[in-house]
């Protein structure tokens, strides 16, 4: 059968799915590194300029091109996920308030998820479900844990974050965090072993090194102090229960990040333009409204 370029249909969206092993950079021999975000959490920490808001760009881009996956960003800072904006359900700048109202919605859905779950006898979302995987994104923990608000609000703060890293992700929504400040009282270590995925980018000492990566790994060699300042976006990478691999992240440019958020905000866009589609008028749209 022969088609015509012309009325042939062409096979549109993006192909990715957040249930997709995710592309985050290569290792040491210059393999392809991949995670899956899905039923898991990511912390980056390490010191400025390390690198970690360039591997949550990378993973931004995934999500935003996963056409199930909505996102949710909260950047005390406004420019590391600000070119997303458009492509989130949320975005949420240097404001406690809108940052802890939007963890209590988060926790809303998680806790109907989990009994829609338990009403179906079933304990984690799959993709055949058809619900989105919820990213969280949150640029800077000490931010909203440690700078703004009151010392109730940055407590509360953390208490919801915990409870939607400690549960979320069976129910689709996975949390990618990051901080400069791996530090005790801003990453205990009860919250920072329920990040399935953590990743140390240069740090000061190897203290620090250990409390993203986990204690003890310095002292068998594994420490973020021997990535030299020259090289960011280089970072040890440790999956539950494996050893921490070297890795250095996909980098993408601002000019790359603003031309993949254009096309995903046009794919994700609510539904097509009457004007772009000559057979339906506006009428029909407003019948089926
Ligand atoms: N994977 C990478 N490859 C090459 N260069 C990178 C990579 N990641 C980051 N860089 C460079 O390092 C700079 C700082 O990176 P980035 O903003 O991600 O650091 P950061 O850890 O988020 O810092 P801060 O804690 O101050 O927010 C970038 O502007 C870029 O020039
Ligand atoms: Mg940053």
């Amino acid at each position: 059968m022969t088609t015509n370029a012309e009325t042939a249909p062409v096979p549109v969206g993006p192909g990715l799915s957040m249930f997709d092993p995710i592309f985050v950079g290569i290792d040491e021999f210059g393999h392809p590194v991949y995670i899956t975000l899905a039923y898991r959490n990511l912390l980056a920490g390490g010191e400025p300029g390390g690198g970690k808001s360039g591997l949550l760009n990378t993973i931004a881009a995934h999500a935003a091109l996963s056409v199930d996956s909505r996102l949710v960003l909260l950047d005390g800072k406004l420019v590391e996920l600000g070119q997303w904006e458009d492509c989130a359900d949320a975005f949420i700048g240097p404001d406690i308030t809108a940052a802890l109202d939007i963890l209590r919605r988060l926790q809303l859905v998680m806790n109907n998820r989990y009994a829609w779950l338990r009403a179906h006898g079933r304990r984690k979302v799959t993709p055949a479900d058809g619900l989105s995987v919820i990213t969280v994104l949150v640029d800077e923990i000490a931010y909203y844990s440690a700078t703004v608000g009151t010392k109730q609000e940055q407590e509360e703060f953390v208490a919801l974050l915990r409870d939607l890293v400690a549960r979320g992700r069976a129910a689709g929504i996975p949390v990618v965090a990051a901080t400069q400040r791996p530090s005790f009282d801003i990453i205990p270590t009860s919250l920072r072993d329920l990040f399935g995925y953590r990743a140390a980018f240069r740090c000061t000492t190897p203290n620090t090194s250990n409390i993203v990566l986990g204690h003890g790994w310095a002292e068998q060699g594994y420490t973020a102090t021997d990535i030299a300042p020259t090289n960011q976006g280089a970072a040890y990478l440790i999956a539950e229960g494996g050893t921490p691999k070297r890795i250095k992240v996909a980098y993408l440019t601002d000019t790359q990040i603003a031309g993949i958020a254009d096309y995903a905000a046009w794919i994700r866009r609510p539904r097509p333009l009457p004007t772009l589609i000559p057979d339906l008028t506006r009428a029909d749209f407003e019948v089926a409204a």
